[in-house]
C-alpha cells in the first residue's frame, strides 16, 4: 500500500490519536491499569496446511496505527508518547513492510524488532497493564489482564464516534468504491458477466480482492435475492444487476449497494422493476433525509420497513391490508427481512451497535427484527449504513403462496421474481445539523 502524503493526513491523524490518547489515558487511571498493550495479531493458517488467511489487524490496534502486516505492539502509557514495537523480520520468503516516515510515524516513538522473541521480550517490563487482542501463542501474558470487558466495551463504544480523520478514510474508501461501482455498470450495460463486472470492479479499486472491504456481491438477474450472494458466474448477460461492493483505505471500509435493470425493449416486469428501483432509491433518501441526533436506529428501522410496506401497496404486490399492518404481521418483512443497516468503520459491520452506553452496563433495547445489529441512539460522529432493499425470495414467499395468502398479488411478484431483488446502500454520518451522506458525494 502506498500511503498518500500530505499535510492535511498529517494533521488529521495527529488530532485522531490525540484523541485516542485522551480516552485511554481516561480508561487507564479508571481502572488504575498503568498501560495497554494492543497486539496486532498474528496471521490464521488454515487447518492441516501451510497457508495462512489473508492478514486482517487487530481492530483496536488499526484504531490507532495505520499500518499493514502482523505482530505489531503497540503500548500506551498515560503521559507518554504511545510505543509502537513494529516487526520487521529479516525474511526472505516473505516482504513485510519496512517502515518508512509517513504521516502516522510522527506519533509513536518506534522501535523496530527483527526477531519475535526480541519483541515478545519487550513485555517483560510492563507491570500492572491490560492485555488488548489475540493471546500469543508460546508467551506466558498471565501477569496481564487479557481482553477486560471494563476496557474492551468503552474501547468499542469510542469507536463508534469518528473523528475527523477517520470521516476523512470513509470518505476516500467511498470515493473508491463509488468509481468503481460506475465501472461495473459500464460492464454490467454491456453485457458483461458476473465474473466480468467482478474483475471490472475489483481493478477499479487498483486493489487486490483482500484490500477490499468485503468480497464484492454482483448479482445478475434472480441472486439478486440472496442477500449475500458471493459467487461470481460466467452467466451473460443480465437483466438486472444488484452490486453490493466497496473499497477500503487505511483500514476503513464503505459499504456501498446498487441495482440496475435494464429496460429496453423488455418485459412489462422489467419497467415494473425499473419503478420499483426508482421508489427504492426515493425511500432510501427519505430514510437518510429523517436521521438526526436522539432518535433511534431502530424507529429509523421501524419507518423503512413502513416504507417498503407503502411502496409494496402502492405497487400492488400487496392488497387488502394497510401498511401499519403489514409491518405488524410481518408481511413486508417476506420482501425486507434484514435490519436497515449497521455501524460502520474499521469492520464493515462495526461494534458498539448494540451497546447502550459506554461501559454497555444497561442491558440493550429489544426489537422484534433479529437482523438489526444497531441498536443505538444515533449520535453525532456516529457512521451507519442506511440499505433498505425490497426483494423476491422464494425461501420467503413460497411458504405464504402454497398458504394461497390472498394479501399478496401473486401474479405480479411472477413478473419480477427472475430478476431477484433491490437494496440501496449508502453511508452516513450524523453531524449536529442532521446527517452528511458519504456516498452520495461520489456516486447517485
Ligand atoms: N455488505 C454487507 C452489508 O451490506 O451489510
Ligand atoms: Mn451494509
Ligand atoms: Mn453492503
Amino acid at each position: 500500500m502506498i500511503y498518500p502524503e500530505s499535510m492535511q493526513l498529517d494533521a488529521l491523524f495527529k488530532n485522531h490519536v490525540s484523541a485516542r490518547r485522551k480516552a485511554a489515558e481516561a480508561l487507564l487511571n479508571k481502572h488504575q491499569f498503568d498501560a495497554m498493550v494492543i497486539n496486532a495479531g498474528a496471521p490464521f493458517t488454515y487447518f492441516a496446511d501451510d497457508q495462512d488467511a489473508p492478514f486482517r489487524p487487530t481492530p483496536h490496534f488499526a484504531h490507532w496505527v495505520p499500518t499493514e502486516g502482523p505482530h505489531h505492539l503497540l503500548v500506551v502509557k498515560p503521559g507518554q508518547k504511545p510505543k509502537l514495537n513494529y516487526y520487521f523480520p529479516n525474511d526472505f520468503w516473505h516482504e513485510h513492510q519496512e517502515l518508512k516516515k509517513t504521516f502516522w510515524t510522527e506519533e509513536f516513538e518506534i522501535e523496530v524488532f527483527h526477531e519475535l522473541p526480541k519483541l515478545y521480550d519487550s513485555l517483560k517490563p510492563i507491570k500492572n497493564a491490560c492485555f488488548i487482542g489475540p493471546e500469543i501463542k508460546g508467551v506466558d501474558l498471565k501477569s496481564f489482564a487479557l481482553n477486560p470487558m471494563k476496557m474492551i466495551n468503552p474501547l468499542n463504544w469510542d469507536r463508534s464516534y469518528k473523528t475527523d480523520y477517520e470521516v476523512h478514510c470513509l470518505k476516500e474508501a467511498n470515493r473508491i468504491g463509488a468509481k468503481a461501482h460506475h465501472r461495473a455498470y459500464e460492464i454490467f450495460a454491456s453485457g458483461g458477466s458476473e465474473r466480468d463486472i467482478y474483475y471490472g470492479f475489483v481493478e477499479a479499486c487498483h486493489a487486490t480482492e483482500n484490500e477490499l472491504a468485503y468480497k464484492p456481491i454482483i448479482a445478475l438477474n434472480e441472486k439478486g435475492a440472496i442477500l449475500h450472494y458471493t459467487n461470481v458466474r460466467d452467466f451473460k448477460p443480465g437483466s438486472s444487476m444488484l452490486i453490493d461492493a466497496s473499497a477500503r483505505f487505511q483500514h476503513y471500509n464503505s459499504d456501498i449497494t446498487r441495482t440496475y435493470v435494464k429496460e429496453s425493449g423488455s418485459s412489462e416486469g422489467h419497467k415494473l422493476f425499473a419503478e420499483l428501483i426508482k421508489e427504492t432509491q426515493k425511500l432510501q433518501l427519505k430514510l437518510c433525509s429523517l436521521i438526526k441526533a436522539g432518535m433511534k436506529y431502530s424507529d429509523l428501522h421501524y419507518k423503512s420497513e413502513l416504507f417498503v410496506a407503502e411502496t409494496l401497496l402502492q405497487f400492488k404486490f400487496i392488497q387488502g391490508v394497510t401498511a401499519e399492518s403489514a409491518v405488524e404481521q410481518g408481511l413486508a418483512r417476506a420482501f425486507y427481512p434484514h435490519g436497515v443497516g449497521h455501524m460502520l468503520g474499521i469492520q464493515v459491520h462495526d461494534v458498539g451497535g448494540k451497546q447502550a452506553d459506554a461501559d454497555d452496563s444497561v442491558p440493550p433495547p429489544q426489537t422484534t427484527n433479529r437482523y438489526l445489529r444497531n441498536l443505538r441512539t444515533i449520535d453525532v460522529g456516529n457512521v451507519f449504513t442506511i440499505e433498505p432493499g425490497i426483494y423476491f425470495i422464494p425461501l420467503l414467499l413460497d411458504p405464504m403462496r402454497k398458504d394461497n395468502n390472498k394479501l399478496v398479488n401473486w401474479s405480479l411478484v411472477d413478473k419480477v421474481i427472475h430478476l431477484g431483488g433491490i437494496r440501496i446502500e449508502d453511508d452516513v454520518l450524523c453531524t449536529p445539523t442532521g446527517h452528511e451522506n458519504l456516498t452520495r458525494l461520489f456516486l447517485p
